[in-house]
Order: structure tokens, then sequence, then C-alpha cells
């Protein structure tokens, strides 16, 4: 599919999805949700594909949030309707896809996108990035999975005072808490993500599958985690990939997944 407001660019296995509306931060406008919506299910159904890389276009944001522009006259249901369907389409579905995202965070990453950070499964910011939840200062709280997503990753304490101040929040400091996997020189985040991207395609898809299944379910208040890893494991016996690695760790070589 064609597309206006994010680019697409894949390298072997691996897929670079760049949020593209420099000129407003990279904010994200209905359209632009609608067109990662159809990105990421591009990604479910393309064999090839093992990873994705999420960043924005430029150096100065990742995604700058929602676009404030188009919601600033919503009534109470419109609000609800624009997260409950912003979370099917985009965050949830990052969130609980069996291939697995990167965000690249390569300046700010603010309300709706801190979100989307959040929903991807792992996140390497640049030195310069600022990252935060701003809602509170528009009259709002975050609507995409943000309230859920930062508390279980940085804890209760944290989200508060970075929700309730509204602060930003430097790269080091999102480092030391745990919100960030790694902090990296701009000129070196692509190769990084790029890198860790990499390092998990030559493992097995079914595995990595199942592994994300597993470990969200550990955060599922309405799933028994042990019990999802349990029966995960156990289906891990049945695929093609479980033959292959045992084979090859047999037959002293790296195996071809
Ligand atoms: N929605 C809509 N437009 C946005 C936006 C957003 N979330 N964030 C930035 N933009 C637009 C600005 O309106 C401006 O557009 P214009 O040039 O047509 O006026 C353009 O992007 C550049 O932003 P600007 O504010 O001029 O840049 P800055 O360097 O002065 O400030 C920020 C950068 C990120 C601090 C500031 O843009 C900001 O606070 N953005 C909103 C963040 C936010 O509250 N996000 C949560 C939304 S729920």
């Amino acid at each position: 599919m064609a597309y206006q407001h994010i680019q697409i660019e894949n390298s072997g296995k691996i897929r670079i999805i760049t949020i593209s509306r420099e000129s407003k931060l990279n904010a994200l406008n209905a359209a632009t949700i609608q067109e990662l919506g159809q990105a990421i299910r591009e990604v479910q159904e393309d064999e090839i594909i093992r990873a994705v890389i999420l960043t924005g276009a430029g150096e100065k944001a990742f995604v700058a949030g929602a676009d404030i522009s188009e919601f600033a006259d919503y009534d109470p249901a419109q609000g609800e309707n624009l997260a409950r369907q912003g979370q099917q389409l985009v965050f949830d579905a990052i969130y609980h896809s069996s291939k697995p995202f990167i965000a690249a965070i390569n300046g700010f990453a603010l309300g709706g996108g801190l979100e989307l950070a959040l929903a991807c499964h792992i996140r390497i910011a640049a030195h310069h990035a600022k990252l935060g939840l701003p809602e509170t200062t528009l009259g709002l709280i975050p609507g995409y999975g943000g309230t859920q997503r930062l508390t279980q990753l940085i804890g209760r304490g944290n989200a508060m005072e970075l929700i309730l101040t509204a602060d930003m929040m430097s790269a080091e400091d999102a480092f030391r808490c745990g919100l960030v996997n790694g902090v990296v020189e701009v000129s070196q985040l692509l190769d990084a993500a790029y890198r860790l991207a990499t390092r998990i395609t030559t493992r097995s898809g079914s595995a990595i599958a199942a592994a994300i299944e597993a470990i969200n379910a550990s955060l599922d208040p309405r799933k028994d985690g042990y019990e999802t890893e349990i029966e995960a494991f156990g289906k891990c016996f049945g695929t093609p990939d479980f033959v292959e690695g045992t084979r090859a760790f047999l037959e002293k070589r790296k195996p071809n997944f």
C-alpha cells in the first residue's frame, strides 16, 4: 500500500517504519494512525519480516504526541472513541505483535509518542531524546495505554511522578529507571536498533512469538502467566524450529531458522 505519513523500508528480515510528518514533529493525526494500523497488519502477514524498527523522521522528534489540533473540539464520547480505536488499531496491535518492535527514539517522545514507544517490545533512545506524558497540561490523561504500560515498566511511584508533573525526562534518566533499554548517539541510533533486530532475527521466530506471548501474560491480570508459559513451552516442541534448533546443536552447527 502507498503511504503518505509513514515510510517503509526493508533490510532483509527487518522492516523500518518511519513516521514522517516532520513539520508537525511527527504528531499522530488520524490518517497516520490508520496508516500505522495497516503497516502493522502487513508486518504480521509478511512471512519474510521478523522484526520491526519504529522511528520518527528527522532528529527532533520521535513522535510529539497525538495531533492536538484534531481533537481540540471533541466531546467525551469522541474522546473515548479516539482512545479505544487507536489502542486497538496501533498500540495494542504492536504490544501483542508476535514479531518484536524496537522503538528507535530519535528525539521528543511525548504523549502518544511515548505511548507508542511503550507499546514496543524494546526501546533505544538517542542521547538528546526527551520523554514524557504531558497530557495533564492539556486537561487530559494518557489514553493510548500510558497509565498502564508506564506503570508496568517503571513502577507506580515513578509513573505517578512523570504523569502528574507532566515533566520531560532525559534519555539518561529514562535508562536509569528502565524506561529505555539503551542510550546511544543519534548518529548510531538506527545502527544500534538494527544490530539488536538482527540478533533477534537469527533466533527462532516461533520461539520469539511464544516468548512474547508468555512475557505479556505475566502482566495481564486476566491471564495465568505460569500456565501460559507451560502451554507455550509445550507447543514449541511441535515446531519445525525446535527440530532444526536441537538438530543443529547436536550436529555442532548454527541453526538455520
Ligand atoms: N499535535 C499537533 N501539532 C504538534 C504537536 C502535537 N502533539 N506537537 C508539535 N506540533 C506542531 C506544532 O504545532 C508546530 O506546528 P506549526 O509549525 O504549524 O505551528 C510544529 O509541530 C513544531 O512544534 P513547535 O511547538 O513549534 O516546536 P518547539 O520546538 O517549540 O516545541 C515541543 C517542541 C515538543 C515541546 C512542543 O511542540 C510540544 O509541547 N508539543 C506538544 C506535546 C504534547 O503535549 N503532546 C501530547 C499530546 S496528547
